[in-house]
Protein backbone atom coordinates (compact mmCIF):
# COMPACT_ATOMS: atom_id res chain seq x y z
CA UNK A 1 0.00 0.00 0.00
CA UNK A 2 1.41 3.66 -0.97
CA UNK A 3 0.51 6.58 1.00
CA UNK A 4 0.80 10.27 1.10
CA UNK A 5 1.26 11.67 4.12
CA UNK A 6 0.90 15.30 5.09
CA UNK A 7 1.70 17.75 7.89
CA UNK A 8 0.96 21.27 8.62
CA UNK A 9 0.35 21.12 12.52
CA UNK A 10 2.84 24.32 13.08
CA UNK A 11 5.03 26.26 10.71
CA UNK A 12 6.01 23.80 8.62
CA UNK A 13 4.46 22.18 5.17
CA UNK A 14 5.29 18.68 4.70
CA UNK A 15 4.14 15.60 2.31
CA UNK A 16 5.91 12.37 2.06
CA UNK A 17 5.23 8.59 0.43
CA UNK A 18 5.45 5.89 2.69
CA UNK A 19 4.94 2.51 0.77
CA UNK A 20 4.43 -0.83 2.55
CA UNK A 21 7.01 -2.66 0.62
CA UNK A 22 9.54 0.06 -0.73
CA UNK A 23 9.33 2.02 3.17
CA UNK A 24 9.80 5.97 2.89
CA UNK A 25 10.22 6.67 -0.81
CA UNK A 26 10.19 10.61 -0.62
CA UNK A 27 9.99 13.38 2.47
CA UNK A 28 9.59 17.07 1.64
CA UNK A 29 9.59 19.71 3.98
CA UNK A 30 8.95 23.63 2.89
CA UNK A 31 9.97 25.78 6.09
CA UNK A 32 8.27 29.03 7.18
CA UNK A 33 11.61 30.05 8.91
CA UNK A 34 12.09 33.50 6.88
CA UNK A 35 8.25 34.24 7.32
CA UNK A 36 8.26 33.89 11.24
CA UNK A 37 11.68 35.52 11.56
CA UNK A 38 11.10 38.86 11.84
CA UNK A 39 8.23 38.35 14.75
CA UNK A 40 10.92 35.94 16.72
CA UNK A 41 7.96 33.11 16.81
CA UNK A 42 5.44 31.51 15.04
CA UNK A 43 2.78 33.60 13.88
CA UNK A 44 -0.41 31.65 13.73
CA UNK A 45 -2.09 33.41 11.51
CA UNK A 46 0.69 33.99 8.71
CA UNK A 47 1.58 30.11 9.12
CA UNK A 48 -1.85 29.43 7.71
CA UNK A 49 -1.69 31.67 4.85
CA UNK A 50 1.75 30.39 4.18
CA UNK A 51 0.40 26.54 4.34
CA UNK A 52 -2.31 27.14 1.78
CA UNK A 53 0.68 28.91 -0.84
CA UNK A 54 3.02 25.49 0.00
CA UNK A 55 0.45 22.93 0.35
CA UNK A 56 0.17 21.94 -3.99
CA UNK A 57 3.81 22.56 -4.66
CA UNK A 58 5.20 20.52 -1.59
CA UNK A 59 2.57 17.52 -2.31
CA UNK A 60 3.57 17.30 -5.81
CA UNK A 61 7.30 17.52 -5.40
CA UNK A 62 6.69 14.75 -2.54
CA UNK A 63 5.21 12.71 -5.40
CA UNK A 64 7.18 13.07 -8.29
CA UNK A 65 10.38 12.88 -5.95
CA UNK A 66 8.48 9.09 -4.88
CA UNK A 67 7.70 8.94 -8.95
CA UNK A 68 4.32 8.51 -8.02
CA UNK A 69 1.01 9.37 -9.91
CA UNK A 70 -1.64 10.82 -7.82
CA UNK A 71 -3.47 7.52 -9.11
CA UNK A 72 -0.99 5.30 -7.02
CA UNK A 73 -1.26 6.88 -3.74
CA UNK A 74 -3.89 4.09 -2.39
CA UNK A 75 -4.05 6.18 1.16
CA UNK A 76 -4.09 9.33 2.63
CA UNK A 77 -2.82 9.88 6.04
CA UNK A 78 -2.87 13.61 7.50
CA UNK A 79 -1.82 15.03 10.90
CA UNK A 80 -5.01 15.97 13.05
CA UNK A 81 -3.72 17.57 15.51
CA UNK A 82 -2.28 18.90 18.33
CA UNK A 83 -1.55 21.79 16.70
CA UNK A 84 -2.09 25.36 15.67
CA UNK A 85 -5.98 25.21 13.86
CA UNK A 86 -6.00 27.14 10.95
CA UNK A 87 -2.29 25.33 10.48
CA UNK A 88 -4.04 21.91 10.79
CA UNK A 89 -6.87 22.43 8.89
CA UNK A 90 -5.15 23.73 6.10
CA UNK A 91 -3.34 19.77 5.56
CA UNK A 92 -6.59 18.07 7.07
CA UNK A 93 -8.78 19.71 4.09
CA UNK A 94 -6.69 19.10 1.51
CA UNK A 95 -6.01 15.64 2.45
CA UNK A 96 -10.12 15.11 3.24
CA UNK A 97 -10.30 16.18 -0.29
CA UNK A 98 -7.95 14.51 -1.94
CA UNK A 99 -9.33 11.33 -0.51
CA UNK A 100 -12.86 12.40 -1.42
CA UNK A 101 -12.24 12.85 -5.06
CA UNK A 102 -9.89 10.16 -5.90
CA UNK A 103 -12.05 7.68 -3.53
CA UNK A 104 -8.87 6.44 -1.34
CA UNK A 105 -9.50 5.79 2.32
CA UNK A 106 -8.12 8.50 5.25
CA UNK A 107 -5.87 8.31 8.75
CA UNK A 108 -5.53 11.49 10.45
CA UNK A 109 -2.39 10.79 12.48
CA UNK A 110 -1.56 12.52 15.98
CA UNK A 111 0.89 14.59 15.72
CA UNK A 112 2.94 13.26 19.30
CA UNK A 113 2.81 9.61 18.04
CA UNK A 114 4.02 10.69 14.86
CA UNK A 115 7.15 11.69 16.75
CA UNK A 116 7.24 8.66 19.29
CA UNK A 117 7.49 5.90 16.50
CA UNK A 118 9.54 7.93 13.79
CA UNK A 119 12.70 6.04 15.10
CA UNK A 120 10.84 3.31 13.34
CA UNK A 121 11.55 4.48 10.14
CA UNK A 122 15.19 4.00 10.61
CA UNK A 123 16.06 1.67 13.34
CA UNK A 124 14.55 -1.52 15.04
CA UNK A 125 13.40 -1.19 18.60
CA UNK A 126 11.48 -3.71 20.40
CA UNK A 127 8.64 -2.53 22.92
CA UNK A 128 8.33 -1.30 25.55
CA UNK A 129 10.22 1.97 25.14
CA UNK A 130 10.77 5.27 27.08
CA UNK A 131 10.47 8.25 24.63
CA UNK A 132 11.79 12.21 25.61
CA UNK A 133 9.67 14.23 23.23
CA UNK A 134 11.64 17.43 22.99
CA UNK A 135 10.48 19.50 20.65
CA UNK A 136 9.10 23.55 20.39
CA UNK A 137 5.62 23.01 21.74
CA UNK A 138 6.35 19.84 23.80
CA UNK A 139 8.40 18.34 26.26
CA UNK A 140 7.22 15.24 27.63
CA UNK A 141 7.94 11.41 28.59
CA UNK A 142 6.38 8.46 27.34
CA UNK A 143 5.97 5.02 27.92
CA UNK A 144 5.63 3.47 24.90
CA UNK A 145 4.53 -0.29 24.90
CA UNK A 146 3.18 -0.31 21.48
CA UNK A 147 1.39 1.03 18.52
CA UNK A 148 -1.75 1.90 20.24
CA UNK A 149 0.07 1.81 23.87
CA UNK A 150 1.38 4.90 24.51
CA UNK A 151 1.26 6.53 28.22
CA UNK A 152 2.19 9.90 29.57
CA UNK A 153 4.89 9.84 32.47
CA UNK A 154 5.66 13.30 33.17
CA UNK A 155 5.93 16.91 30.95
CA UNK A 156 6.54 20.19 31.08
CA UNK A 157 4.87 22.86 33.43
CA UNK A 158 5.83 25.30 31.56
CA UNK A 159 7.72 26.21 28.67
CA UNK A 160 8.68 23.53 26.21
CA UNK A 161 12.74 22.91 26.03
CA UNK A 162 12.20 24.10 22.58
CA UNK A 163 10.63 27.43 23.58
CA UNK A 164 13.09 27.72 26.16
CA UNK A 165 16.00 27.41 23.92
CA UNK A 166 14.05 29.58 21.16
CA UNK A 167 13.73 32.45 23.80
CA UNK A 168 16.90 32.59 25.12
CA UNK A 169 18.86 32.86 21.25
CA UNK A 170 16.24 35.58 21.24
CA UNK A 171 17.59 37.22 24.23
CA UNK A 172 20.92 36.33 23.48
CA UNK A 173 20.76 38.34 19.14
CA UNK A 174 20.83 34.95 17.66
CA UNK A 175 17.73 35.21 15.26
CA UNK A 176 14.94 32.61 15.11
CA UNK A 177 14.37 29.73 15.53
CA UNK A 178 17.08 29.45 18.25
CA UNK A 179 17.40 26.38 19.31
CA UNK A 180 20.59 25.58 16.03
CA UNK A 181 21.70 28.86 16.59
CA UNK A 182 22.38 27.77 20.63
CA UNK A 183 24.12 24.83 19.60
CA UNK A 184 26.29 25.75 17.11
CA UNK A 185 27.34 28.30 19.32
CA UNK A 186 27.83 25.97 21.83
CA UNK A 187 30.35 24.20 20.46
CA UNK A 188 33.01 26.88 21.22
CA UNK A 189 31.77 27.58 24.45
CA UNK A 190 32.91 26.50 28.06
CA UNK A 191 29.34 24.67 29.80
CA UNK A 192 30.59 24.94 33.17
CA UNK A 193 31.04 28.96 32.63
CA UNK A 194 27.88 29.83 34.22
CA UNK A 195 25.87 27.94 36.72
CA UNK A 196 22.54 28.55 35.24
CA UNK A 197 20.10 26.44 37.37
CA UNK A 198 18.39 22.90 36.93
CA UNK A 199 14.98 22.27 37.78
CA UNK A 200 14.78 18.99 39.57
CA UNK A 201 11.41 19.56 40.82
CA UNK A 202 10.36 16.93 43.33
CA UNK A 203 12.97 13.75 44.02
CA UNK A 204 12.11 11.45 40.46
CA UNK A 205 9.31 13.54 39.41
CA UNK A 206 9.15 13.09 35.54
CA UNK A 207 8.19 16.71 34.99
CA UNK A 208 10.21 19.62 33.91
CA UNK A 209 10.31 23.08 34.21
CA UNK A 210 12.12 25.74 31.91
CA UNK A 211 10.93 28.99 32.57
CA UNK A 212 13.24 29.65 35.71
CA UNK A 213 15.68 29.13 33.56
CA UNK A 214 14.44 31.01 31.35
CA UNK A 215 14.05 34.37 34.21
CA UNK A 216 17.00 33.69 35.61
CA UNK A 217 18.82 34.26 32.05
CA UNK A 218 17.35 37.30 31.80
CA UNK A 219 18.88 38.21 35.12
CA UNK A 220 21.91 37.08 34.22
CA UNK A 221 22.00 39.26 31.14
CA UNK A 222 20.92 42.81 32.66
CA UNK A 223 23.11 42.34 35.32
CA UNK A 224 25.83 41.57 33.21
CA UNK A 225 25.34 45.27 30.91
CA UNK A 226 28.24 46.13 30.76
CA UNK A 227 30.51 43.62 31.68
CA UNK A 228 32.16 41.53 29.01
CA UNK A 229 30.91 37.97 28.90
CA UNK A 230 31.93 35.24 26.13
CA UNK A 231 28.43 35.00 24.31
CA UNK A 232 29.97 31.35 23.32
CA UNK A 233 30.19 30.52 26.68
CA UNK A 234 26.31 31.83 27.76
CA UNK A 235 25.08 29.21 25.11
CA UNK A 236 27.21 26.53 26.12
CA UNK A 237 26.43 26.64 29.85
CA UNK A 238 22.42 27.68 29.29
CA UNK A 239 22.37 24.81 26.81
CA UNK A 240 23.95 22.46 29.58
CA UNK A 241 21.38 23.48 32.06
CA UNK A 242 18.54 22.03 29.54
CA UNK A 243 20.49 18.94 28.37
CA UNK A 244 21.17 17.79 31.88
CA UNK A 245 17.95 17.87 33.44
CA UNK A 246 16.52 16.42 29.92
CA UNK A 247 19.18 13.61 30.45
CA UNK A 248 19.10 12.96 34.04
CA UNK A 249 14.95 12.60 34.03
CA UNK A 250 14.78 10.34 31.02
CA UNK A 251 17.44 8.16 32.29
CA UNK A 252 15.31 8.10 36.13
CA UNK A 253 11.96 7.53 33.62
CA UNK A 254 13.75 4.34 32.30
CA UNK A 255 15.30 3.25 35.34
CA UNK A 256 11.82 3.26 37.46
CA UNK A 257 9.69 1.95 34.43
CA UNK A 258 12.79 -0.74 34.34
CA UNK A 259 12.79 -0.67 30.43
CA UNK A 260 16.38 -0.04 29.49
CA UNK A 261 15.84 1.40 26.05
CA UNK A 262 15.31 5.11 25.45
CA UNK A 263 14.27 7.11 22.18
CA UNK A 264 15.16 10.38 21.31
CA UNK A 265 12.13 12.54 19.40
CA UNK A 266 11.01 16.18 18.63
CA UNK A 267 13.17 19.03 17.53
CA UNK A 268 15.19 19.25 19.93
CA UNK A 269 16.24 15.72 19.74
CA UNK A 270 18.45 16.99 16.89
CA UNK A 271 20.68 19.00 19.79
CA UNK A 272 24.14 17.63 19.38
CA UNK A 273 24.96 18.29 23.39
CA UNK A 274 21.60 16.10 23.99
CA UNK A 275 22.55 13.82 22.02
CA UNK A 276 26.42 12.95 22.88
CA UNK A 277 25.22 13.39 26.73
CA UNK A 278 22.29 10.90 26.39
CA UNK A 279 24.20 8.14 24.48
CA UNK A 280 27.62 8.70 26.84
CA UNK A 281 25.47 8.23 29.85
CA UNK A 282 23.12 6.13 28.60
CA UNK A 283 25.73 3.99 27.76
CA UNK A 284 26.98 3.98 31.34
CA UNK A 285 23.26 2.87 33.41
CA UNK A 286 23.15 -0.16 30.40
CA UNK A 287 20.42 1.36 28.35
CA UNK A 288 20.30 1.71 25.03
CA UNK A 289 19.44 5.27 23.35
CA UNK A 290 18.11 5.59 19.72
CA UNK A 291 18.68 8.47 18.06
CA UNK A 292 16.81 9.52 14.95
CA UNK A 293 18.45 11.06 11.90
CA UNK A 294 17.89 15.08 12.46
CA UNK A 295 15.71 15.39 9.45
CA UNK A 296 13.18 12.75 11.58
CA UNK A 297 12.97 14.81 15.04
CA UNK A 298 12.13 18.03 13.14
CA UNK A 299 8.63 17.90 11.89
CA UNK A 300 7.84 15.76 8.82
CA UNK A 301 5.68 13.98 7.20
CA UNK A 302 7.00 11.09 6.88
CA UNK A 303 6.56 10.03 10.48
CA UNK A 304 3.22 10.74 9.31
CA UNK A 305 3.04 8.58 6.50
CA UNK A 306 4.91 5.63 8.26
CA UNK A 307 2.02 5.44 10.91
CA UNK A 308 -1.02 6.43 8.50
CA UNK A 309 0.31 3.67 6.53
CA UNK A 310 -0.29 0.76 9.52
CA UNK A 311 -3.47 2.13 10.13
CA UNK A 312 -4.97 2.03 6.30
CA UNK A 313 -3.42 -1.35 5.84
CA UNK A 314 -5.41 -2.72 8.69
CA UNK A 315 -8.49 -1.43 7.67
CA UNK A 316 -8.54 1.65 10.22
CA UNK A 317 -9.48 4.49 8.47
CA UNK A 318 -11.39 7.65 9.37
CA UNK A 319 -14.75 9.35 7.73
CA UNK A 320 -14.74 12.36 6.53
CA UNK A 321 -15.59 14.03 9.64
CA UNK A 322 -12.03 14.10 10.48
CA UNK A 323 -11.49 16.87 12.56
CA UNK A 324 -8.60 18.85 14.19
CA UNK A 325 -7.24 19.24 17.31
CA UNK A 326 -5.47 22.48 19.32
CA UNK A 327 -4.51 20.51 22.69
CA UNK A 328 -2.60 17.36 23.30
CA UNK A 329 -4.61 13.70 24.03
CA UNK A 330 -2.82 12.67 26.03
CA UNK A 331 -3.00 12.87 30.02
CA UNK A 332 -1.39 11.01 32.92
O1 LIG B 1 9.59 19.24 16.39
P1 LIG B 1 9.81 20.62 15.87
O2 LIG B 1 10.37 20.77 14.48
O3 LIG B 1 8.47 21.45 15.89
C1 LIG B 1 7.57 21.39 16.95
O4 LIG B 1 6.67 20.48 16.90
O5 LIG B 1 7.73 22.20 17.88
O6 LIG B 1 10.74 21.40 16.93
C2 LIG B 1 11.17 22.73 16.74
C3 LIG B 1 12.03 23.14 17.93
C4 LIG B 1 12.39 24.62 17.93
O7 LIG B 1 12.16 25.14 19.21
C5 LIG B 1 13.89 24.60 17.61
O8 LIG B 1 14.60 25.69 18.17
C6 LIG B 1 14.31 23.30 18.24
O9 LIG B 1 13.26 22.40 17.94
N1 LIG B 1 15.57 22.78 17.68
C7 LIG B 1 16.71 22.68 18.38
C8 LIG B 1 17.70 22.20 17.49
N2 LIG B 1 17.12 22.02 16.26
C9 LIG B 1 15.81 22.39 16.40
N3 LIG B 1 16.97 22.94 19.68
C10 LIG B 1 18.22 22.74 20.11
N4 LIG B 1 19.23 22.31 19.32
C11 LIG B 1 19.02 22.02 18.01
N5 LIG B 1 20.02 21.59 17.24
ZN1 LIG C 1 6.68 18.41 16.21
Amino acid sequence: MRVLGIESSCDDTAAAVYDSAGGLLSNVVASQVAVHEAYGGVVPELASREHIRSIVPVVEQALARAKTDRDDVDGVAVTAGPGLIGSLLVGLCFAKSLAFARGRPIAGVDHLEAHLFAILLERCVEFPYVALLVSGGHTSLFRVEGFDAVRLLGGTRDDAAGEAFDKAAKRLGLGYPGGVAIDNLARQGDPSRFAFPRAWLSKDSPDFSFSGLKTSLRTFLSSAEGRAFRVEDVAASFQEAVVEVLVGKTLSAAAREGIPRIVLAGGVAANSRLRDRMEAEGSRAGVEVFLPSRALCTDNAAMVAFLGERRLSAGRSDGLDLNAYAASRFSR
